[in-house]
């Protein structure tokens, strides 16, 4: 029996593939690489001493997708693949549409094809736009204020849609808040192809001086020091919620959880953080708000811990400390 990780070089992918593996999980792998490298998984092999089954293909390739199904024993699907990128998803809506729901259908007929037991689904906070109030909780309203957040949001409903015509897989739609950080061998990490859009591999890349410096997206929030707050999760953290969230769809048919630290910090505490931790001074100037930014996101932690008995134990000065030693030893990436 084989859990098939979609998206499995990527950022989360590849860290949740180590923890998998750890946990005694046997893993099959497919991705197109249009954001990653296969040198992703090498590293992964070498950190777990293991060989991982690996397929180059788009999701949305079904033919392809069928054979490795036919292949191997898949009874539990883990669909990380699409794209991420907000601002290119209102830019090129009908693209993101197409890889996010298309590719996730294809997957799901597969799923329904050959009975597989549980589908794992990578939602994101952004399913809740600008919420009301935080912490927010799994019953706050949805939503979704962007294509991206639309995609993920009309997956989820495809997705419970599913669960109604066929009780037989289970699912967990698992909103992750801001995933940073890095295995701690600094052999993998996040790697953007471009200029990051996100605030830790910015700062990191600041760090390393590929770029001159930070410019803070609005410094006149009501927040503690104007800026944007967010909940910073490791990513190991987070990998090990999907670990969490499988066992319990053994016993369970729907897991919805948001997967966070519950704890907000704004731009300035992650900078401050960042130079305590690396010694590195990071320049930063503040520029105008980011358009389709909220001021405060952060979950309330309480529903996936009584769900899974799961929490993130690593603080933001270790995402620094790790998100750090990956940078370091990889200035250039993979
Ligand atoms: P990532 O880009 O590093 O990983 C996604 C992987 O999917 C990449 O390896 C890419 O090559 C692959 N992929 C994309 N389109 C594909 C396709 N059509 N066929 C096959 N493979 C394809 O991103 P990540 O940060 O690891 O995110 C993983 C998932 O988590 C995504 O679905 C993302 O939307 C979701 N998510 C990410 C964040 C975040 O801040 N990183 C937050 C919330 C949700
Ligand atoms: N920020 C800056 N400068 C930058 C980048 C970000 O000031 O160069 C600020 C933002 O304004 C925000 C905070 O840093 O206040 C965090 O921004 P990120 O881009 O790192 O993260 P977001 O919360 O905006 O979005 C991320 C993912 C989304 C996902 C969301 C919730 O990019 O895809 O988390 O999971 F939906």
């Amino acid at each position: 029996m084989e859990i098939l990780v979609t998206g499995g070089s990527g950022y989360i992918g590849s860290h949740t593939v180590i923890e998998l593996i750890n946990f005694g999980y046997k893993v099959v792998v497919v991705d197109n690489l249009c954001n990653s490298k296969i040198e992703s998984l090498k590293r992964v092999e070498k950190l777990t001493n293991s060989k991982i089954p690996f397929y180059k293909l788009d999701v949305r390739d079904k033919k392809a997708l069928k054979k490795i199904f036919e292949k191997h024993d898949i009874y539990a699907v883990i669909h990380f693949a699409g794209l991420k990128s907000v601002s290119d998803s209102i830019i090129n809506p009908t693209y993101y549409y197409d890889v996010n729901v298309g590719g996730a259908i294809c997957i799901m007929q597969l799923v329904q094809e050959f009975a597989c037991k549980s589908f794992i689904f990578s939602s994101s906070a952004t399913v809740y736009g600008n919420p009301s109030k935080v912490p927010i909780k799994e019953t706050f309203p949805l939503c979704a204020v962007n294509p991206y957040g639309r995609s993920k949001l009309m997956v989820e409903n495809i997705l419970q849609d599913m669960l109604l015509a066929n009780t037989d897989c289970k699912i967990a739609l698992l909103r992750y808040f801001n995933p940073v950080g890095a295995h701690v061998s600094g052999l993998i990490g996040e790697n953007p192809k471009n200029t990051p859009n996100n605030l830790m591999p910015y700062i990191s890349q600041v760090a390393i001086g590929k770029l001159d410096k930070l410019k803070i997206f609005g410094a006149d929030y009501n927040t503690s020091d104007g800026t944007g707050v967010r909940d910073y999760i490791h990513v190991i953290d987070l990998a090990r919620g999907h670990i969490k969230a499988l066992e319990y769809l053994e016993n369970n048919q729907l897991l919805i959880a948001n997967l966070g630290t519950g704890k907000g910090y704004s731009v300035l505490d992650l900078i401050k953080t960042f130079e305590a931790t690396t010694k590195k001074k990071i320049p930063y100037e503040i520029v105008a708000r980011r358009k389709g930014d909220v001021a405060t996101c952060y979950t309330d932690t309480s529903y996936a811990f009584k769900k899974l008995n799961w929490q993130a134990k690593y603080k933001l000065d270790k995402m620094c400390k790790d998100t750090w030693r990956w940078q370091k030893n990889n200035p250039n990436g993979y």
